[in-house]
């Protein structure tokens, strides 16, 4: 026997003979909505990061049209709204710390609107996470649709990517063998088309981790954004949106610790981004599932990186595409996956695996000749980091994963771009360059700050990395030996802010060791002296975020964002 239909959640707006139900209908009718869409049908909300001001999202809203065609042709009745949406490229003093802002404005969003289930557009590094935390802790079926990355940049017949070669042209100019013209018409080269950052720097990360764990459908992150197949991808999304409101699928049906765990398995394949991290830890949270850097350790340790691209390789997105994108890679891991994971398409992870081209053995690798031996996030650990740091070692010099070398130190990256290039620094090959105060409250927001560029005298040198610590992040598209996301941070007491110019610091990738060779009583004697940290944001969103913001260790949520609230029934609202 088939069961009766379920009544859905919009009928307690729409399905009402009162009032209420007058003021919810007739307002919508006023949109020119036919008394039919309020039959019954499933409400899909497509919650949009559109924004001028985001151009990586600038496209989404066309691309919504599309998203409303599967809905309308599934039968259901798609409504758009915006959500805040935190820019990379714009917003100051850095868009991480809007993510959790986004995050409570989807959270209120849906739940506080007659939605059934909700289509998540996202697109530039933060809105991928912000959504689905926010959508997590309502926990409303939601699948994911990105805007994708840009088309390949070229510079005559060399490829450039997003990102990448912002910081390879900076380097470029200052070893004087790019002109200022040059350097100005790169900024066309790279950015030509909509879509964002077509590396696999943050955005293509978590669009990658997104489809990879079947939180959006096969296609979800490498089709470029100008594809019209994108545009097939958001009707069918629709399409699909419609079926999980009937099926009821929630997000928490997914977002099991298999599902964390697959995701970091195939951020290790992919050479993925260090944000990845910050980003799953507090979805995670939200989900209520236990992770940890652990996690992050014991699962990426030996997962080798099967991806040739940038910034870790010489590929982009667009060549990702043509090689079989996500589902040739979940193919190439084979049983190192959850395969027996389910997917917001229906499928298991491993069906899709199957019905995908095999490895061109060039832009995706296998596991028996992989790209590199080691893609995962290793985690570091010593008296520099009790709680731990992070570093990429697909993006790092094989030479510097052992090195100890005298601190040069800088106490905001103001203080650091003042002094990196003064010719009397001293600063060799061999330092090690410290930069602090850049966590999630000290900076506040936890900027993109930690791959700092080398000082102009050693660039001309010849050198090409130093190994670089700091308590920031650094953008998904950056490389060298870089150890991040210092914990705790030095403006929430961590060891970082006791390190002087001179001292010695050990850093061994292998024995995953951070370690300040001065002796306990010295440092004890440092902290004694230490002044306790007084944020200058005394006031609105910066004020609460500086208050409730937790470590990197646990992904810079606030704290009293952990977990969810559901969508429960609401009182009215007149
Ligand atoms: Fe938006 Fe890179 S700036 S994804
Ligand atoms: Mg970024």
């Amino acid at each position: 026997m088939s069961q009766p239909p379920r009544r859905l959640r919009s009928r307690d707006w729409f399905g009402r003979h009162d009032s209420h139900g007058f003021v919810h209908r007739g307002w919508m009718k006023g949109q020119g909505h036919p008394a039919h869409m309020f039959d019954g049908r499933p409400v899909i909300g497509i919650c949009n990061t559109w924004s001028e001001l985001t151009p990586c999202n600038g496209h989404l809203r066309q691309l919504a049209e599309f998203v409303k065609r599967g809905v309308y042709e599934a039968g259901g009745f798609p409504l758009e709204f915006p959500v805040f949406s935190p820019g990379e490229s714009m917003m100051r003093p850095t868009a991480m710390l809007f993510r959790n802002l986004a995050s409570m404005d989807v959270e209120c969003a849906l739940r506080g609107n007659p939605l059934d289930a909700v289509v998540l557009m996202a697109g530039c590094d933060k809105t991928t996470p912000a959504l689905l935390m926010g959508a997590a802790s309502v926990d409303l079926p939601a699948i994911v649709l990105s805007g994708g990355p840009m088309l390949n940049a070229w510079r005559g017949r060399e490829r450039m990517g997003s990102g990448t070669h912002v910081f390879k042209a900076v380097e470029a100019v200052k070893a004087g063998t790019m002109t200022p013209a040059q350097f100005e018409a790169a900024e066309a080269e790279l950015n030509r088309s909509a879509g964002h950052c077509m590396t696999m720097g943050t955005a293509s990360t978590m669009a990658s981790l997104v489809e990879g764990t079947g939180l959006a459908l096969p296609g979800n992150a490498a089709l470029p954004a100008v594809d019209a197949r994108r545009q097939v991808l958001a009707h069918l999304t629709g399409m699909r949106a419609v079926a999980l409101a009937r099926e009821d699928l929630r997000l928490s049906r997914l977002l099991t610790k298999q599902h964390f765990e697959n995701a970091i398995l195939l951020n290790g394949a992919l050479g993925g981004s260090t944000n990845a991290v910050v980003h799953l830890l507090a979805l995670a949270g939200r989900a209520g599932v236990e992770l940890t850097l652990e996690d992050w350790d014991r699962l990426g340790r030996d997962m080798p990186c099967l991806v040739d691209l940038m910034p870790s390789g010489q590929y982009l997105m667009e060549d990702f595409c043509y090689a079989g994108g996500i589902p040739t890679v979940l193919r190439a891991l084979g049983s190192r996956l959850h395969r027996d994971a389910p997917t917001i398409g229906g499928q298991t992870l491993g069906e899709i695996a199957d019905a995908a081209e095999p490895p061109d053995g060039e832009v995706i690798r296998t596991l028996e000749a992989p790209f590199k031996p080691l893609g995962g996030i290793t985690v570091l650990r010593g008296n520099l980091a009790p709680l731990g740091a992070v570093l990429k070692p697909s993006a790092a010099s094989p030479h510097l994963m052992r090195h100890t070398g005298p601190a040069v130190v800088f106490d905001s990256i103001e203080d650091f771009q003042a002094r990196i290039d003064d010719p009397a620094l001293p600063v060799e090959a061999d330092s090690v360059l410290v930069l602090r105060n850049c966590g999630p409250r000290g900076y506040p927001g936890m900027a993109e700050v930690g791959n700092m560029r080398l000082p102009a005298r050693l660039i001309r040198q010849g050198i090409t990395d130093m190994v670089r610590i700091s308590d920031a992040r650094m953008s998904g598209t950056a490389y060298g030996t870089v150890v991040l996301h210092v914990a705790p941070e030095a403006s929430g007491g961590g060891p970082l802010a006791l390190v002087r110019d001179g001292d010695r610091i050990a850093l061994d990738v292998a024995a995953r060791s951070l370690e300040l060779l001065v002796e306990e009583a010295e440092l004890e004697g440092r902290r004694q002296a230490l002044r306790p940290f007084v944020s200058p944001y005394q006031r609105g969103y910066e004020r609460l975020y500086v208050e409730h913001v937790m470590g990197a260790e646990t992904g810079a949520d606030f704290d009293f964002l952990v977990g969810g609230s559901g969508a429960p029934p609401l009182r009215d609202s007149h």
